[in-house]
């Protein structure tokens, strides 16, 4: 018999129930033992560490669709790989970790992550020694590379569009536009997606260069004159500071064009899990559990093709365009950004959607 733990870090997501639901059940049907690390890392930071066997019945079915994790993702400002890199307290912080994690007696550890989450991870893999280390992507920025999907992608995706829909509504009675800052870091795949379910007449995201006036005079003869410009939280206009969803709206005003900003903020982390994210997260939790049987480690789970399988955690730390922490030398994190090949921004551009400029 195997005895697992699951843990969830970073910041959280719809979907982070449904993935420890269904490892909970493969496991229990396996006849393992699964204990769930409370607060993430912080979990392992106390003596003795904040651990609770899991069962089906602790987190019930109906339960599982709910956004939020049901064992916690930690407090914003508890030591974590990265305070403790910045304050020179790593090697106290990691011999923490690795006694906790020996104290509980796992085989194996599932850690369902983002981006940061799993390079710290990768960076300080000395912790996770005595255990075998399985990842799970999720984030609601899309921005991990070699998976095509995160958990919490589609999810976010759906509540934005839901968001844009009703302010379409008010938006029409009153002829004006509606700036929607979407999250996303310095990624603009939740603003692609959800502006080209919402039909937005204007998607800016930090991948694609765009010119003010451009969007001014598109706006300008928008036909219908109402609708939402969806703007990334990654943008920046040179010269300017602030919000971007504030920059853009001020430029809009002196032209001329009224409209409002509006932001859905921490929404997009929330709403019930969709259909397509409780799929995708029941298939990595099998996947995971499979690769424990295997006797694998290090690796991550990831759907490629529609295929779901696992890859090196170092070669998912080595895909993506590294951004050195100049206070943190060991983070390296990969950010998978909006390709200029995307087949969505040609479809927004053919769709009359102001993207900026793209290739085509
Ligand atoms: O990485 C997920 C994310 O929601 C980003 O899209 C956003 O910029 C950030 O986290 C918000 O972080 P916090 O919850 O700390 O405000």
């Amino acid at each position: 018999m195997k005895k697992i733990g699951i843990m969830t870090t970073g910041g959280d997501c719809s979907g982070l129930n449904t993935v420890i639901h269904r490892i909970i059940r493969g496991a229990t049907l396996r006849g393992w033992d699964v204990w769930g690390i409370l607060d993430g890392t912080d979990g392992l930071c106390v003596n003795p560490p904040a651990a609770i066997r899991l069962d089906d019945m602790m987190l019930p079915i109906e339960n599982a669709r709910l956004a939020g994790s049901f064992l916690h993702n930690g407090r914003a400002n508890a030591l974590n790989f990265e305070t403790a890199a910045e304050t020179g307290r790593t090697d106290v912080f990691n011999k923490q970790l690795r006694k906790s994690l020996r104290a509980l007696e796992l085989d194996a550890l599932i850690l369902i992550g983002g981006n940061g989450s799993l390079s710290l991870a990768w960076a300080n893999r000395a912790v996770y020694r005595d255990v075998q280390l399985i990842c799970i992507p999720k984030t609601i920025d899309m921005d991990m590379p070699l998976t095509s999907r995160t958990i919490g992608f589609d999810t976010a995706v759906q509540e934005l569009t839901r968001f844009c829909d009703q302010l379409m509504l008010t938006a029409r009675s009153h002829h004006r536009w509606f700036v929607v800052q979407a999250m996303g870091r310095d990624c603009g795949q939740l603003a692609l997606n959800a502006g080209v379910a919402a039909g937005a007449s204007a998607i800016l995201i930090p991948e694609i260069k765009f010119d003010v006036d451009s969007l001014i005079e598109h706006i300008k003869h928008s036909q219908p004159d109402y609708g939402i410009i969806m703007v990334a939280e990654g943008i920046t206009l040179r010269g300017h500071s602030g919000r971007p969803a504030d920059m853009i709206s001020r430029k809009l005003t002196a032209a001329g064009i009224v409209n409002r900003t509006a932001y859905p903020e921490h929404i997009q982390r929330a709403g019930d899990t969709t259909a397509t994210d409780r799929i995708l997260a029941t298939r990595f939790a099998d996947c995971a559990l499979q690769a424990i049987e295997n006797n694998e480690t290090y690796v991550m789970t990831v759907l490629e093709c529609d295929d779901v399988h696992t890859v090196a955690l170092s070669d998912f730390v080595d895909a993506g365009e590294i951004v050195r922490d100049p206070k943190i030398p060991d983070l390296m994190t990969s950010n998978a950004y909006v390709s200029p090949d995307d087949a969505l921004l040609s479809v927004a551009h053919d769709m009359g959607i102001y993207i900026g400029t793209i290739k085509k």
